[in-house]
């Protein structure tokens, strides 16, 4: 059990995929009770909902999320609920009010409390213009509405941080690959489900063309890289505060296919490409992030075969 460490922490979509670990990976870090995991929903016998504090907030009643900051004494936000791109670009203007509206709700909650906040950006910040390994700077002309909404993120939370002393930052998350929840209504999905299909009828097919190649990474890197810029002194931290590119490693479906073929005797892959084709190939096939190691020390431990055999292990247990 860890001591208290005096921080309040709110996060917001906690019992989507990645809020199912940081939630955990926070717990541990400063006690469970001082842990609020939020969502719009709640999914009974969820450990975010039985191991710790639990409450329904739906992020675009601005009213709600800074009344809880206020009454809970939180110091600390993860801003983790959005609508990812496949689910967003079906219901685009959802879409914007949940990503663009709950991330204004959340910033005027902190500014008004005193608090620190985490807002993820991504990948999807690029579009089809960006060179195909993204630098840190680049023009940022997303062709999805998910990715403007993520520009939209960045761009606000520089301004809460310049304007408002806001301390505010976020990371561009790669595609990202774990096996404690299921993935979120993504175009990167089919980097998850394929491992769920090899564990079941050793056969998946695939909504992306065999050589689309992805940034991607495992989830513990992505957990570990979030505690890392939220630790991070803010003297270190320059300009890409609010959406620092981390790398990890990429892979082509193709290539993701035979890692697993390796490891399970018969596991089989076919293509069928969907509406997803297109997202995935506006965006780049892997990014630079030294400005990230340069400045917190960022340094992914996870290449493609590791990750295979950890969700392989993850899925078997
Ligand atoms: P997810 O879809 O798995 O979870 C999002 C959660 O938000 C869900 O539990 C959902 O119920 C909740 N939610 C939706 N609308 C809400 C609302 N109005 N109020 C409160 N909660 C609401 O998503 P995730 O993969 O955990 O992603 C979290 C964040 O990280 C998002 O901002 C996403 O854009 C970003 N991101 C994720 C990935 C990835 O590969 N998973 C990559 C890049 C960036
Ligand atoms: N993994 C996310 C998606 O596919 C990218 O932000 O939507």
């Amino acid at each position: 059990m860890s001591e208290p460490t005096g921080d309040r922490v709110l996060v917001t979509g906690a019992l989507g995929q990645i809020g199912t670990e940081l939630v955990e990976a926070l717990r541990a870090k400063h006690g469970d009770a001082a842990v609020i995991a939020s969502d719009i929903r709640t999914v009974e016998g969820h450990p975010c909902v039985s191991k710790g504090p639990f409450a329904i907030l739906d992020v675009t009643d601005t009213a709600s999320v800074s009344r809880l900051c206020r009454d809970e004494g939180v110091t600390t936000i993860y801003h983790l609920a959005a609508l990812l791109s496949a689910t967003g670009e079906k219901n685009p203007e959802l879409c914007r009010s949940v990503n663009v509206g709950g991330t204004v709700a959340v910033l005027k909650a902190a500014k008004a409390c005193g608090c620190r906040v985490f807002v993820p950006s991504s990948i999807a910040v690029f579009g089809p213009d960006a060179p195909k390994h993204a630098p840190q700077d680049t023009p940022l002309n997303p062709t999805t509405v998910y990715g403007e909404t993520k520009v939209e993120g960045e761009a606000l939370g520089l301004e809460y941080w310049t304007l408002h002393g806001v301390d505010v930052r976020g990371l561009r998350y790669p595609g990202l690959v774990s096996y404690k929840a299921p993935a979120g209504g993504g175009t990167t999905d089919y980097a998850v489900e394929i491992f769920h299909a090899a564990v079941g009828s050793k056969h998946y097919r695939c909504f992306v063309r065999p050589d689309t190649k992805l940034p991607m990474m495992y989830m513990d890197d992505a957990i570990r890289a979030t505690l890392m810029v939220m630790e991070a002194p803010a003297t270190s931290l320059g300009s890409s505060r609010t959406g620092y590119n981390i790398d990890g490693f990429s892979f082509t479906a193709e290539e993701l296919a035979a890692a697993i073929a390796q490891e399970v005797e018969g596991f089989s892959c076919d293509y069928v490409p969907d509406v997803r084709q297109t997202y995935a190939d506006s965006w780049p096939d892997s990014v630079d992030g030294s400005i990230a190691k340069k400045e917190w020390g960022w340094s992914p431990a996870y290449d493609l075969h590791a990750m295979t055999r950890a969700m392989l292990n993850g899925l078997s247990d």
